[in-house]
């Protein structure tokens, strides 16, 4: 019913901890202001299991339900540091006063500590986000030439922050979509191909390329082609270095994994799914490319056929329309509004409909993922995890899989999946919920 896990060793979090983030936006900025608010004493980090969450240890008679944060060492907020880069030169505050997520009452009080945030030059290139374009960039003659920049980058942001350890987040703009080629497939290719500079590896893989090189843990919240190539999914493992990705799940698509998967146990049928959002941030101004949004767009389509599973349940679901649109609307900023139609049938086969209309702020939902993301992701290097960090789709729209294995987007297995992985971190019983022992245990 239950099984015992034997105790991993975790080193502790001693130290400081520099979270880097490639691309300092509306996303990254709300993140770092919330982190510098908390240390303050200022607001509370709403949706972050690391500060927030708890979790039940033991039987339900036994009561133990400690925070998170009290049962598996995570970093201290105090003294975690911050790095970026962007094409831009505005540090953090003028950043986030640009994003406009959040108030003066969340930016005044530590205007002092955003500022000290400036971005390092970039690795960018207009082909692969064709919206953008900016003067903060790295020049060199080839690829490869790059991912050694961004290596020193690192080792200087970790010796002139006097770092312990480090973990970085992609928060960068969607790239245009591409398929793996060749020299995505194994990571001498891969070298090979920065070398030749070649045309498939986009900027967001040099990145990687240069964290996992550099023995950083690496997510990507974007939902493009970085560290689900082959070669560097290989490399990571190689290097024994923890990655998770891709493409932070907020919003809409968060949205869809907490219904989809209750229609599914229901047995309710579904025979179509219209999303569609308005978005007026610099992300939305992207997105309006018709090749980041086809990133985007494979991102956000996977997650319906997975949680219902059409091929087992043809009648149910094997028809089903599914369509995802997002238009770039400049007055909602920030404040996403999407809707959702749903078309459903129930007992002998009678339609009904769902509507949704969420009114959200798409920063406030993104920054306690980066920050959970950092939190686990140094936890999982500590306890020695290395490679694909399956556990961590709790966070993501397409969670990373060892190739072979599909992706679980059901919300509640990941999030099962998840708390029991902190338990079997800790040597604690992990939870089945099967639960007949407290009926059958004096009958034995
Ligand atoms: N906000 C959400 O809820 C959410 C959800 C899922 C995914 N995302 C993804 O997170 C990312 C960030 O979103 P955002 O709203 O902060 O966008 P944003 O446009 O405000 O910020 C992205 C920043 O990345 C910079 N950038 C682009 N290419 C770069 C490069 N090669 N190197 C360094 N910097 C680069 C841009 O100049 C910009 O400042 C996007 O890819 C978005 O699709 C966001």
């Amino acid at each position: 019913m239950t099984e015992q896990s034997t105790k991993v060793h975790v080193k502790p979090a001693d130290g400081r901890l520099g979270v880097l983030l490639p691309g300092l936006g509306a996303v990254s900025t709300t993140f770092i202001a919330g982190i510098e608010n908390f240390k303050k004493g200022l607001g509370q980090p709403i949706g972050s299991l690391a500060e927030m969450g708890t979790i039940r240890l033991g039987k339900r008679t036994d009561n133990r339900v400690p925070k998170i944060r009290e049962f598996v060492p995570l970093a201290p907020l105090n003294p975690i540091v911050f790095g970026a880069w962007d094409i831009h030169e505005e540090n953090a505050w003028q950043a986030a006063k640009r994003a406009s997520v959040l108030r003066d009452e969340h930016l005044d009080p530590i205007r002092h500590e955003l500022e000290q945030v400036r971005p390092m030059k970039a690795v960018f290139d207009k082909e692969w986000v064709r919206r953008l374009d900016g003067p903060n960039v790295k020049t060199a003659e080839s690829k490869y030439a790059l991912a050694q920049m961004l290596m020193d980058d690192i080792q200087r942001f970790r010796e002139d922050n006097r770092c312990d350890r480090l973990v970085s987040v992609w928060c960068g703009s969607t790239e245009v979509h591409t398929d793996i080629t060749d020299v995505h497939l194994d990571p001498d290719r891969f070298e090979a191909g920065l070398k030749s500079n070649h045309p498939a590896i986009s900027p967001s893989m040099i990145y990687a390329y240069a964290h996992i090189m550099a023995g950083v843990p690496y997510a990507n919240g974007a939902p493009n082609l970085a560290l689900d190539t082959p070669a560097l999914a290989q490399l990571a493992t190689d290097k024994r270095v923890p990655i998770a990705g891709k493409d932070f799940k907020t919003g809409q698509t968060l949205m869809k994994t907490i219904l989809a998967p209750g229609l599914r146990a229901r047995l309710i049928g579904v025979n179509g799914w219209y999303s569609t959002n308005i978005l007026g941030n610099r992300d939305g101004e992207v997105l309006d490319d018709p090749g980041s949004f086809k990133s985007k767009e494979v991102s956000k389509l996977g997650v319906l056929e997975t949680i219902l599973q059409p091929e087992l349940q043809p009648e149910l679901y094997g028809k089903i329309h599914h369509k995802v649109r997002i238009d770039y609307y400049p007055p909602r900023g920030d404040n996403k509004e999407g809707w959702d139609n749903i078309d459903i049938f129930g007992w002998l086969g009678y339609p009904m409909q769902i509507k949704i209309n969420f009114l959200c702020r798409d920063s406030i939902l993104a920054a306690p993922v980066v920050h959970d993301l950092a939190m686990f992701l140094d936890l999982a290097n500590r306890a020695g995890f290395f490679g694909i960090q399956e556990w961590l789709s709790f966070y993501f729209k397409s969670p990373q899989t060892k190739p072979g294995l599909y992706p679980e987007h059901d919300l509640f297995v990941q999030k099962t999946k998840f708390k029991n992985t902190l338990r079997y971190i800790m040597g604690e019983e992990l939870i089945t919920h099967l639960g007949l022992d407290y009926y059958y245990a004096d009958q034995k």
